[in-house]
């Protein structure tokens, strides 16, 4: 089922979300939709607080391109990138491994921006699975930052609050028309 994208001004979105306690059939069934709401809307990423519920769970799937990455580690071994997609995690945590480096980014909840956001481009995720077991990667490229934009959500943070404050004074006028719409 397409869940409803709950848009920028919506308090949900700055929530600092639970952890998920308890994986039920209500759970899997919320994570494949949010499933088949992120591929509906293009996105590469969807967290649980953009349907609007404060969980720390959240989908990624940026199989579309392999060369996204440059490596990528499971359990310590090279693996290829279509054998963790799509991602699906919850309580995730990570642990930043590289330099930052700047790339654009957009959000299914903050409609037509795009804006420069500086990550660190490395990372070790802990990425607790639905089926009990845990995933443990490290890779980098748009999967690392990927990960840290959805692990952002599930702390109330968007990607807007990650641009320089010049960027931010260039998005000023387009937020506080998103923020009106809603
Ligand atoms: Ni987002």
């Amino acid at each position: 089922m397409i869940l409803e994208i709950v848009q920028y001004g919506h308090p949900v979105l700055r929530e600092r979300c639970k952890p998920v306690t308890q994986v039920d059939d209500a759970l899997r069934q919320l994570a494949a939709d949010m499933l088949e709401t992120m591929y509906d809307a293009n996105g590469v990423g969807l967290a649980a607080p953009q349907i609007g519920q404060a969980i720390r769970l959240a989908v990624v799937d940026v199989s579309h391109d392999p060369d996204c990455i440059s490596f990528l580690k499971v359990a310590g071994r090279d693996a290829p990138l279509a054998s963790i997609m799509p991602l699906v995690f919850i309580n995730p945590e990570l642990e930043f491994t590289g330099p930052k480096e700047r790339d654009a980014e957009g959000c299914l909840s903050i409609r037509d921006v795009r804006a420069e956001v500086s990550r660190p481009v490395s990372l070790r995720a802990i990425l607790p699975q639905l089926d009990g077991s845990t995933l443990e990667i490290e890779t980098d490229g748009l999967l690392a930052r990927a990960i840290q934009h959805e692990t952002d959500h599930l702390n109330g943070v968007l990607f807007i609050d990650r641009v320089s404050p010049a960027a931010k004074i260039a998005l000023k006028r387009k937020l506080r028309r998103l923020m009106a719409e809603d």
